[in-house]
């Protein structure tokens, strides 16, 4: 698996964004450059959070740590986190050599000198580069901030072309946000958007847009329909879970991945990191996956960015 994952990095993808079922490129999504992202994502922020502590808690190292040994290989952070010195930590102490992982960080606080900020979170992690940089949310301009968000990932692009960091992206945008970087030289590469069976559309038509691009789309909390319980999915996913002798987990998981979104879920527990990893031996059929569209779109949840986005 690791070395079919090498080699797919290096194989020009000839459809862009595409998923073939059945075959190991099947735990991966292709970014316009050709880079492999591995599905799906540990992510080291929500409950790991802890900004402005810099001391390093074992805990969030050793869920890392556990999530590589069980074969995730794509860690998302973000500055905001705090978490940045515990990537660093497991990436030293996981076993398996940095180029084998997909490293993600994300800017916002520090956005006013993304140079500066890039550097801090290199130095942090302790490595030279990061395979994806993200904008973590369109909530800023010139006069909240001191920089716009054009000029922003001018200087995100600069540094990629130095080579610290391998693809860009954004998180959190609108298609208004995007539109903004129509023009840019360097195009947005990944979205990373709440997104699970009761959050189908974070923003209007952001889904099919970003899809009609080209731009990879990451669904973060993609198990709300657990924390959002009750809900009129509750004995959907049930059915469909017993008939594949899965858990909810897996089946919401898996929903996400076949709306061609690439799921980032995390676990304190290496039970559930290892069944929230083993969604590929079964294919949700078409009505599967419009019960769960229609049940899901009775509800609607949302965890994160509510005041900014309502
Ligand atoms: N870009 C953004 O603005 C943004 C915002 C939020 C999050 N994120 C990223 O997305 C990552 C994931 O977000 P999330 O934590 O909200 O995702 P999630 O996967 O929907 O939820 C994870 C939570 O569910 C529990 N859980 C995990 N597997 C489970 C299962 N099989 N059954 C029942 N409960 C389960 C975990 O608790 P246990 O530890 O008890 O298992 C954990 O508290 C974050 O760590 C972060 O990297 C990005």
């Amino acid at each position: 698996m690791n070395r079919a994952w090498l080699i797919l990095r290096h194989i020009q993808p000839s459809t862009l964004n595409i998923r073939q079922l059945s075959t190991p490129a099947n735990m991966s999504f292709t970014l316009p450059s050709g880079a492999i992202v591995p599905v799906p994502a540990f992510g080291s922020g929500t409950k790991w959070y802890k900004p402005g502590d810099p001391t390093i808690n074992r805990a969030v190292v050793d869920a890392i740590v556990s999530a590589v040994k069980l074969g995730y290989r794509h860690i998302d952070c973000a500055e905001v986190y705090g978490t940045e010195g515990e990537v660093g930590v497991a990436i030293k102490e996981c076993g398996v050599p940095r180029e084998e992982l997909f490293i993600t960080g994300k800017i916002y606080q520090a956005i006013k000198d993304p140079r500066l900020a890039l550097t801090e979170t290199l130095k942090k992690m302790d490595t030279d580069y990061l395979d994806l940089y993200l904008i973590h949310c369109p909530f800023f301009d010139e006069k909240s901030h001191g920089i716009s968000i054009p000029k922003a990932w001018e200087i995100i692009s600069e540094l990629k072309a130095e080579g610290k960091i391998k693809d860009i992206g954004v998180s959190n945008f609108a298609i208004a946000d995007l539109e903004l970087l129509a023009d840019a030289e360097e195009k947005v590469a990944v979205n990373q958007i709440e997104f699970n069976a009761y959050l189908q559309d974070q923003t209007p038509g952001i889904v099919d847009y970003c899809h009609s691009k080209g731009i990879v789309l990451e669904a973060y909390t993609p198990l709300g329909p657990i924390a959002a319980k009750p809900g009129p999915l509750d004995p959907i996913i049930a059915k469909i879970a017993a008939k594949y002798g899965k858990d909810e987990g897996q089946i919401l998981l898996r929903w996400v991945y076949q709306r061609n979104v690439l799921p980032i879920t995390t676990s304190a527990k290496p039970a559930r990191q290892a069944s929230n990893k083993d969604i590929f031996g079964f294919e949700l059929t078409a009505e599967e996956m419009s019960e769960i569209n229609e049940f899901g779109s009775k509800k609607h949840y949302r965890s994160y960015w509510n005041a900014q986005m309502d």
